[in-house]
């Protein structure tokens, strides 16, 4: 048991294939080189690519957690994390898409509150839109980390999703705009974003954060920011990521 209760911090965005995991992955690696004690739990529940992307092999999964306290059996966490690093512990998604339509998401939720007690930082992954299991998973994170790109399709979305958050009272949003994803994205300015979606965007990645050959590293189960051999074209820009790790610590 920690003294300090945890903090949970949620990735999510409108639109698919933003940079959501890339953008989770990178910031566990800087809050574990920070000597946080970080869960990564993929609720991406039918598609998620955690553990691909870390390249591990997986005994239990998030549906195997919630078939375990739905039946009763649940004994403790530990026997459902894949370890990763000496500060970072997984969580997959489901094996199969079909565990996925059986899992009520109350119940990783309550799973989630428990972590607080084991892991300093709890991150949690999503499929992209206002699904129910996200609608419902957000409402009780402490952080909402919402990712987006300078696209037409997806500044459009942003608006209905602020819009949402608005009605619900949710001001726990950091608006991340993500420049890494597709370099040369720019037509629209920060100030024109602001003005569409009704909130100031929080952090930008900058395009050099934009990896060559990316699939490669994510092969190896490469965490960029744990690598200390890959070297961004500007340094900056990785200790803005760092400057933005900081200030979610001190939230
Ligand atoms: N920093 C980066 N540098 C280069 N390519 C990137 C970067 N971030 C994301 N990508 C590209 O975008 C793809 C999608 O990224 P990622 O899987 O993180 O998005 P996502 O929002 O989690 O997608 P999904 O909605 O499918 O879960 C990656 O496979 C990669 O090709
Ligand atoms: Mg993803």
């Amino acid at each position: 048991m920690k003294n300090q209760k945890g903090k949970t911090m949620i990735v999510t965005s409108s639109k698919g294939g933003v940079g959501k995991t890339i953008f989770l992955l990178n910031l566990a690696g800087i809050f574990a080189k920070k000597n946080q004690k970080v869960l990564i739990v993929d609720c991406d529940l039918a598609g998620g690519a955690i553990a691909l992307n870390l390249n591990l092999t997986v005994e239990k999964n998030i549906f195997h957690v919630y078939e375990d306290l739905v039946n009763h059996r649940y004994q403790g966490y530990e026997k459902y994390i894949t370890p990763y690093h000496k500060n970072i512990d997984m969580i997959s998604a489901c094996k199969d898409p079909r565990q996925a339509l059986k899992i009520d998401i109350e119940y990783i939720i309550s799973f989630l509150e428990e972590m607080k007690n084991h892991y300093d930082i709890i991150l949690v992954d999503t499929t992209h839109g206002l699904t129910r299991d996200n609608i419902l998973l957000l409402d009780k994170m402490d952080i909402i980390l919402y990712i987006m790109t300078n696209d037409l399709m997806d500044i459009k979305n942003t608006k209905a999703f602020m819009d949402v958050m608005n009605k619900i009272e949710k001001e726990n949003i950091k608006v991340i705009l993500n420049n890494s994803r597709d370099i040369g994205l720019n037509y629209f300015s920060k100030y024109d974003i602001r003005s569409i979606i009704g909130k100031n965007i929080d952090y930008s990645i900058d395009p050099s954060l934009y990896i060559k050959n990316i699939t490669s590293f994510l092969l190896e189960g490469e965490i960029f920011t744990l690598n200390k051999s890959l070297t961004f074209k500007d340094k900056n820009d990785l200790k803005k990521l760092e400057k933005m790790a900081e200030d979610l610590i001190e939230e």
